[in-house]
């Protein structure tokens, strides 16, 4: 459990039934954002891709949360359906609250370059880190699986609007990701005023993030940009409870950064000092 987080909890989500998405080991946002969300009182149920069941971490999370794991490959409509159908049945009624924390690059992994894609591993990219979520929205809708006033949120990166050197073919499955949230909102919202938004998090040290090639440096590049300095996995689960919560029922179809001010800044002093510092060092 976060250290910062355990005394302050304020049950904004008692009562509340919820499907975290995601979570592989104790550095994924998606574990980050199970232990908030149990903490502020939700019952919920955790799905992850049958491989990374087999690595055992999650049934630790499962036992210490009392949250039952459900294996889905969240590219298989009949594996996400069966999530939607048997999350209502161990948590005893529809859904309030979904987190989709999934994404993979098959392009990244194998140190294609953007100008020499596989385009197999292209589909795949796509599939798992965007069409997922459609599958997901549509899966539930079919079987009336959510609440009235639900929230759903995907994890997204701002490589969707600006050009990220690096960040390869995840920056277009990103793209599609919040297309997929404006779409599928407005449907979503009209019909039963289920919320669909994501969050555009700041690079953080998981498993998917160190994946990118030269991690490190551009996360303390980002750290020194933005004048909050960068956004951790426990802070991204502080900013899920309150898209969860009953407080943010008027937001929807919304990419909201979650950043530090990363995205709104041109340049900062600190930056150009470490630039500086390495420039002389020439
Ligand atoms: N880490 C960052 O810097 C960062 C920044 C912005 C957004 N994000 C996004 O946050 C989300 C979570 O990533 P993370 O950083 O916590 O890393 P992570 O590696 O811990 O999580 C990625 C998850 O995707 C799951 N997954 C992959 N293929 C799957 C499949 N076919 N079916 C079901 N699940 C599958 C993995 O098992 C894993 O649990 C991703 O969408 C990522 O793009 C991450």
């Amino acid at each position: 459990m976060d250290k910062n987080n355990k005394n302050c909890s304020h049950q904004l989500l008692s009562g509340k039934r919820g499907i975290v998405f995601g979570a592989l080991n104790e550095k994924s946002i998606a574990w980050k954002v199970a232990e908030k969300v149990v903490s502020e009182g939700a019952a919920i149920t955790l799905s992850n891709a049958p491989i990374a069941l087999r690595l055992g971490e999650i049934n630790k999370l499962s036992e210490t949360l009392n949250a039952p794991v459900i294996a889905a490959d969240a590219t298989s409509l009949e594996d996400l359906e069966q999530v939607f159908l048997k999350s209502q049945e161990l948590l005893g009624g529809k859904i309030d609250f979904v987190l989709h924390s999934i994404g993979m690059s098959p392009n990244v992994r194998k140190g294609r370059k953007y100008d020499d894609l596989d385009y197999n591993f292209f589909e795949k990219t796509l599939n798992i880190s965007a069409l997922s979520f459609h599958k997901m929205l549509q899966s539930a809708r079919k079987l009336d699986a959510i609440a009235d006033g639900g929230s759903i949120v995907a994890l997204t990166y701002i490589a969707a609007q600006k050009a990220f050197e690096g960040y390869n073919d995840m920056a277009d499955a990103k793209a599609l990701l919040e297309s997929i949230t404006r779409n599928f909102g407005l449907l979503y919202g009209q019909e039963k005023g289920v919320r669909i938004n994501t969050i555009s998090q700041s690079p953080t040290m998981t498993t998917a993030g160190s994946g990118i090639g030269g991690f490190d440096l551009f996360y303390d590049f980002a750290d020194k940009m933005s004048p909050l300095g960068n956004a951790s996995a426990e802070d991204c689960a502080n900013y899920c409870v309150t898209l969860f919560s009953d407080y943010t029922k008027k937001v929807t179809m919304q990419n909201l950064y979650h950043d530090g001010g990363f995205s709104t800044t041109g340049m900062s002093a600190e930056a150009i000092l470490q630039y500086q510092k390495s420039h002389l060092n020439k």
